[in-house]
């Protein structure tokens, strides 16, 4: 009996149900003093197990998707940044804009927040095990750019099609060349009405020619981009430099007292 337990555990364990080996001993002393029925223990072990797979899948997709650090709404400080509408942004952790195709574009100067929002509303897709994916706007002009040298353009425009929820962040932090203007509307043309994409840009919408070096390929660009969106218009101090900010005024105001 003991011996055939071991087993059991073994065997539990080379099966990959983990969870269930390591209770199982627990399990089989709750039956045996009568605390708890064959049945409802086999339903509680078997629940540990799909939790455990559920939260390992998860974590994998929030790993896969390359984020710059895992803040969530819950680490954002909306009284620090009044412009912004609190419902409107914790809205996006349901996703209908995925559903819907729908783009972001958060526009605001550096520190206000940007990458932190787009960077919560990757997480709650990618916990939600939708395939996601955060690049900063230089690495994918330099993986783009690459991949046209080595032939192999389409496959990596495909490559970044295939994810239903890309995050280009700092848009227009650098001017583009006139490849890296055209490579840029290859991709969100052909993500267009696909699936959805998010771009934060500390560079206003009517400015966006000084990104792409063209007034018409930046309104092509956006016609495309904003067709289906949701613009979200930072404005405010930074959270970076608040500190500095703050304690500098306090000793203004300490000197002024003086
Ligand atoms: N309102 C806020 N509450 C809490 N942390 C914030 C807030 N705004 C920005 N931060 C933090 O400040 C830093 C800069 O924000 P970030 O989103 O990266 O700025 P940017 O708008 O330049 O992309 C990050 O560490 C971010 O988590
Ligand atoms: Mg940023």
């Amino acid at each position: 009996m003991e011996n055939n337990f071991n087993k059991a555990v073994n065997n539990f364990s080379d099966l990959g149900l983990h969870k269930i080996s390591e209770n199982l001993a627990a399990y089989i002393d709750f039956i045996n003093k009568g605390e708890k029925n064959v049945v409802d223990s086999l339903y509680e072990l078997t629940q540990m197990e799909i939790k455990l797979k559920a939260e390992r899948a998860m974590n994998a997709c929030v790993k896969v998707a390359n984020f710059p650090y895992l803040k969530e709404f819950n680490d954002f400080d909306f009284s620090f940044q009044p412009s912004i509408n609190k419902e409107q942004i914790l809205d996006f952790q349901y996703l209908k804009f995925l559903e819907n195709k729908e783009n972001i574009v958060f526009v605001g100067s550096p520190g206000v927040g940007k990458t932190h929002l787009a960077t919560s509303i990757g997480i709650a897709a990618a916990k939600q095990r939708v395939c996601t994916y955060f690049i900063s706007c230089n690495d994918l002009m330099l993986q783009l750019k690459r991949a046209r040298i080595e032939n192999r353009l389409d496959q990596k425009i495909k490559f970044f099609c295939r994810y239903k929820l890309l995050i280009i962040d700092e848009v227009g932090f650098l001017p583009l060349d006139v490849e890296s203007s055209n490579l840029f509307f290859q991709l969100i043309a052909k993500r267009y009405e696909k699936s959805s994409t998010i771009i934060t840009t500390n560079k206003s919408l009517s400015k966006w020619g000084e990104i792409f070096g063209d007034n018409v390929l930046a309104n092509a660009i956006l016609d495309r981009l904003l067709h289906h969106s949701h613009v979200i218009n930072i404005v405010g101090r930074s959270y970076r430099t608040k500190d500095i900010f703050d304690a500098k005024e306090e000793g203004d105001a300490g000197l002024s007292n003086a």
